[in-house]
């Protein structure tokens, strides 16, 4: 039945970063907790978001390995009619990480779908011939230019803009610019009716065009990989910044949390969270920071309707 009493929904089918919540080889502090079983934290699968303005036709954003259970755990998204047959009209990538595009090879069963992602995306997919088992004549591929608005399912309009990023880690060779405004990192406007949600899952820096493209937003998912930059080698799982890696921290003063000051969002949300973040620490003093300044932390299931 047609949803009327919303015009724009979003489920939040995964909210964690790439290696998911808890990672399979992680015993930082966070995961640890995870494993031992503490109720402050609970298991995410890596960030994919649902989008619909009916409820009935729905468009995912970004693909995340753990796609089929995500589809599992959310009825919206199980098969309806007939012998075959999906909900999921389309889906749109935000950039070629694998996090985010992996998920493509487990919707291979013959069923047709619109794939969307700028042209720069597009061709890591074609350079890579595993993603050949979505058949071009099932799986159409749409090339999507930054500031084109297109529909991306029935009622959902969204526009794709750039935002400093990278291109992805599988993609480095060398010194690796970790700030490119162009085709490799993107963020969307989903739009229905007057209804307005901005999707930046990735992003290493604030900037002015950013900062107009999301004033007045009744919400935003934003870039919550780590809660400060250097956290990953405090942590002791790594050696690499949060900058380096293409996402801006939550905390400090070039943090997203000061970013955000002064936007006037409805409703602002962190996705994408490392395993590494205390903020997935129910009661921990870094996500009651995050808290006070307005924040929630998204979590797998997580619905947003306006
Ligand atoms: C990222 O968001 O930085 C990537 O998902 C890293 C990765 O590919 O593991
Ligand atoms: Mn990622
Ligand atoms: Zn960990």
């Amino acid at each position: 039945m047609p949803d009327s009493t919303s015009r724009l929904r979003l489920v939040v089918l995964g909210s964690a970063a790439g290696g998911g919540f808890p990672q399979w080889n992680c015993r930082c502090p966070v995961c640890t907790l995870a494993w031992e079983g503490d109720p402050r934290v609970r298991r995410r699968t890596q960030t994919s978001v649902a989008v619909s303005a009916d409820g009935e036709r729905w468009a995912l954003v970004n693909c995340a390995p753990e796609i089929l259970s995500q589809i599992q755990a959310v009825p919206a998204l199980h098969p309806k009619g007939g012998r075959r047959h999906t909900p999921v009209a389309s889906v749109l990538l935000t950039n070629a990480d694998i996090d985010h595009v992996a998920g493509l090879l487990s919707l291979r069963e013959a069923q047709g779908f619109r794939l969307f992602a700028t042209p720069a995306v597009q061709a890591v997919l074609r350079a890579n011939s595993a993603f050949d088992v979505l058949a071009e004549t099932v799986v159409t591929r749409h090339e999507v230019t930054l500031g084109s608005s297109f529909e991306l399912v029935d009622g959902v309009s969204a526009e794709i803009f750039p935002v400093p990023g990278k291109i992805a880690l599988y993609l480095e060779k060398g010194d690796v610019e970790t700030r490119v405004e162009g085709e490799q990192t993107i963020g969307v406007e989903l739009r229905a009716g007057d209804a307005r949600i901005v999707f930046v899952p990735g992003c290493a820096a604030m900037t002015d065009a950013l900062r107009q493209r999301l004033e007045g937003a009744d919400a935003v998912l934003f870039d919550g990989t780590v809660w400060r930059d250097d956290e990953m080698i405090a942590s002791g799982v790594g050696t690499k910044t949060g900058a380096r890696m293409g996402h801006m921290a939550m905390s400090g003063a070039a943090g997203s949390i000061a970013a955000f000051d002064g936007i006037a969002v409805g409703r602002k949300v962190y996705v994408h969270i490392n395993n590494t973040n205390p903020v997935l620490i129910d009661g921990s003093p870094e996500r009651s920071a995050a808290e006070a300044a307005g924040w929630d932390i998204a979590e797998d299931g997580m619905e947003i309707r306006l």
